[in-house]
């Protein structure tokens, strides 16, 4: 059975990546836009499987470009066609907060699994449902912890602390501070809007003297970040860094962790950016063979 590797011009980095893990061809899909932003999309070849990856930050677009390359690879002749989103959107509005606002998980979630006959991701962002295939349901939906690739990224150097910025930043925190065998300290948030939120650190006197590391799984605004260093500095923390899975954050965002004192940010190669360090690659071939997809 023939198998390829298609990704869009953001993506082929880490494709290439994986394809060189599971020693297959990566192939790049091509995108036109017309004047009104419609968008053309060609693939050079199709296979008997075909993977897509993609990561879906700033997903509005790049959606409907994946529907439409996968619907190409199956005129091309595909039998299965794998999704592979390392960062998945739409999964946190998981219900409606306000009268007529949408469950935009529900609605991406059937339409990804009405066009995939899988899909894999990384650490997604669920809140009230326990498993992906709640969120992706009727196809097989694989979520894979970056914890290990991320715990390699420490320097253990000085003992530090490993701080999570919320309550549900608890189950990496210590997936991350366990095997190294850190302390860690849980902040309790509170979102005020898009760019505000308003933390407590319990026992934060505890980072006194401390070099910290501020473990999440994404970084969006940094406002949370930036908030975290903000009471660790005022407790006298030494240095500041953080961790996280997936960093959406924009330039102006990096430059306002800096600013308030993180003085260096890793995360996983899910978003091709400056502070990509590790590659998931390897994670995500070994999780498609084990699974038999590949
Ligand atoms: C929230 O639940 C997440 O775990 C992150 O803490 C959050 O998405 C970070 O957002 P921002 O960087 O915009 O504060």
């Amino acid at each position: 059975m023939s198998a390829i590797i298609l990704a869009f011009t953001d993506s082929m980095a880490a494709a290439g990546r994986l394809g060189t893990s599971l020693d297959l061809p990566v192939h790049q899909v091509a995108v036109r836009h017309f004047p009104d932003n419609e968008a053309l999309v060609r693939i050079p070849t199709s296979a008997h499987t075909v993977i897509l990856y993609r990561s879906l930050n700033d997903p509005d677009h790049k959606l409907i470009e994946l529907l439409l390359a996968a619907s190409a690879a199956r005129d091309g002749g595909a039998q299965r066609v794998i999704l592979i989103a390392p960062y998945l959107a739409y999964m946190r509005q998981d219900k409606a907060f306000h009268p007529g606002e949408a469950v935009s998980q529900k609605v991406i979630g059937g339409l990804l699994s009405s066009h995939f006959d899988a899909l894999l991701t990384v650490d997604p962002h669920l809140h009230r449902v326990a498993t992906l295939s709640q969120a992706i349901p009727g196809i097989p939906a694989i979520s894979l912890s970056a914890a290990p690739l991320l715990t390699a990224l420490i320097d253990a150097k000085d003992n530090p602390i490993i701080i999570g910025p919320d309550s549900e930043s608890r189950q990496w925190t210590e997936a991350i501070a366990q095997p190294l065998g850190f302390e860690t300290l849980i902040a309790t948030k509170q979102r005020l809007g898009d760019r505000q939120v308003s933390l407590t650190i319990p026992e934060v006197e505890r980072a006194k003297g401390r070099r910290v590391i501020i473990v999440d799984d994404m970084i969006s605004s940094g406002r949370t970040l930036a908030e975290a260093a903000k009471l660790l500095r005022q407790a006298g923390a030494t240095s500041i860094e953080a961790i996280a899975t997936h960093c959406l954050a924009r330039p102006d965002d990096l430059a306002f962790m800096a600013a308030h004192g993180i003085a260096r940010i890793a995360s996983s190669d899910s978003i091709d950016g400056p502070t990509s360090k590790a590659a998931l690659a390897p994670l995500i071939a070994h999780a498609l063979r084990d699974d038999g997809l590949v």
